[in-house]
């Protein structure tokens, strides 16, 4: 969700102005997605590195956090979609958990459709805890790391349960994966596209499901494995 410091400054308002107006196109975008199917959605709200930021910006992101889980809890309950987040979410500051807490309560019980928030996440402090908590498995004796494989390993990925992206989109203008899933997107289709996150709207996002259903996709085999002669 890249761009709503640069949509702020175009128009001479504070940074967080941007983010505000991100809120909405979040919400904008949950809704679209629902529409056309998709039913898990990855929204990457806060990377391991964005603590570098500003104190002033990354608080009042936190803010938005908790008003936003705060004010969209219900709505996710209404559309019956369960919410998951993945990141070191306990060093995110107690009110925001507590939000978190409750939302992710809230909506367990829901099986369809998914939003994913990926708060104080980056790939590799995921794939460093990950393999710390193999490390234990394998001193407890639980684990053989002759017998390690990527699912095994996986297991203790924050995304443990939850299927590899199919498509990830960057708003932007930004060609760069910025330590996002950078493991469960080895097959992901990436799309860049020039329009800030707070400009995004629905239309854009099916235009971009669009563009991803007339891709091939070999993972790793040929076309004509794909596609056998008739
Ligand atoms: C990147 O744009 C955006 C972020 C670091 C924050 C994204 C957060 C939100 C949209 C709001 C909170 C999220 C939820 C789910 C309620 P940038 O600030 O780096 O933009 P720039 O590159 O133009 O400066």
């Amino acid at each position: 969700m890249d761009g709503n410091g640069r949509w702020a400054k175009q128009r001479g308002l504070p940074r967080i102005e941007g983010h505000r107006r991100g809120v909405e196109t979040v919400r904008t975008i949950i809704e679209a997605a629902k529409g056309t199917g998709v039913r898990y959605l990855t929204l990457y709200a806060f990377s391991a590195e964005n603590w570098k930021r500003p104190a002033a910006e990354v608080n009042a992101l936190m803010l938005l956090l908790q008003r936003f889980l705060r004010s969209e809890t219900k709505e996710l309950v209404d559309k019956k979609i369960r919410l998951h987040t993945i990141g070191r979410t306990h060093e995110l500051p107690d009110a925001v958990r507590t939000e978190l807490d409750r939302a992710l309560q809230a909506t367990a019980q829901f099986t369809e459709w998914h939003l994913i928030l990926a708060l104080n996440y980056g790939s590799r402090t995921e794939v460093v805890d990950a393999a710390a908590a193999y490390a234990r498995e394998v001193a407890a004796g639980r684990e053989d790391p002759a017998q390690c494989s990527y699912e095994k390993l996986a297991r203790h990925l924050c995304t443990a349960g939850l299927p590899d992206p199919d498509l990830v989109i960057r708003t932007s203008g930004e060609s760069r994966i910025s330590n996002f899933l950078l493991l469960q997107a080895a097959y992901a289709e990436l799309l860049f596209t020039p329009t800030l996150w707070p400009d995004f709207c629905g239309e854009q996002f099916r235009a971009a499901l669009a563009e991803f259903a007339g891709r091939e996709r070999r993972f790793g085999a040929t076309s004509e494995q794909l596609q056998p002669p008739a």
